[in-house]
């Protein structure tokens, strides 16, 4: 088979799929009900470790190119691959936690940004306005449309509320791989792209800035920042196209 060919996933495969997608989402909202002025992500990251072994499932970023921790969490200006640290979380910040976790052969991969303490009206918005996107995405992914017509429903959601969606990083297909074909950007003309047919699992994961869209990363190789210090929002599901519409294997 060719590496660029999309695996379509049977009934039995995608009911794994939500198995998996479902210690994720657990897993996410202990994260989220954490998250507190004073507690550090480093002290998520031990929380994920731990409910990840609890459940028997593997973290899925961990050692992935590389990469040191279960979860990623980027915080601020950070938008998204921020590892954890010592970092004390503050009264005001926004936080994304990013996890996926493989059961059973198959992955599962979700992220949310939760405010901690108060945060602003503006940074409220963009968390809302971001997990919106995803929301307005997901109605995209049926059977007969293109996978353009996702990537164009972020693109329009949020251009629309003056916010500008990160080109460098896209969501992706996944399987037995976390990352699988085809790629899913956020942004696109709709009606174009490939057709979505039943059967495809996709990783959607609008990464949205509240300035301008540039990223760079930073010397540790691994972390993505707004080029002009502006705050980034993240929200990613793991989501099956059937015939009867979509479904988010990763909601809880
Ligand atoms: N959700 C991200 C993705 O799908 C997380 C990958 S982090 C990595 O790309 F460390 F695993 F690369
Ligand atoms: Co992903």
């Amino acid at each position: 088979m060719r590496k660029e060919e999309i695996i379509l996933k049977s009934d039995e495969e995608i009911e794994i799929m939500r198995r998996s997608s479902q210690i994720v989402a657990e897993i996410l909202l202990i994260l989220k009900e954490k998250v507190e002025p004073g507690i550090t992500t480093l002290d998520l990251e031990r929380t994920a470790e731990e409910e990840t072994r609890k459940r028997k499932a593997k973290p899925a970023f961990k050692g992935y190119r590389g990469y040191p921790y279960c979860l990623c969490t980027s915080v601020n200006d950070q938008v998204v691959h921020g590892m954890p640290s010592r970092r004390a979380l503050k009264d005001g910040d926004i936080v994304s936690i990013d996890f996926g976790v493989s059961y059973e052969g198959f992955y599962g991969d979700s992220a949310i940004t939760v405010p901690v303490g108060g945060v602003t009206a503006d940074s409220m918005r963009l968390i809302k306005v971001t997990a919106e996107s995803l929301n307005r995405a997901i109605e995209a992914a049926r059977v007969g449309n293109r996978l353009m017509d996702i990537s164009s429903a972020v693109q329009k959601c949020v251009e629309a509320e003056g916010f500008s969606v990160v080109r460098e990083f896209v969501g992706h297909g996944i399987g037995k791989e976390l990352h699988e074909p085809p790629q899913v950007p956020n942004f696109g003309e709709p009606g174009k792209g490939m057709r979505l047919k039943a059967g495809m699992v996709l990783a959607i994961e609008p990464m949205i800035n509240m300035g301008g869209s540039g990223v760079r990363i930073l010397d540790d190789g691994w972390t993505a920042v707004t080029v002009d210090g502006s705050l980034s929002a993240h929200f990613e599901h793991t989501v099956a196209v059937t015939e009867k519409g979509p479904h988010v294997l990763s909601r809880v």
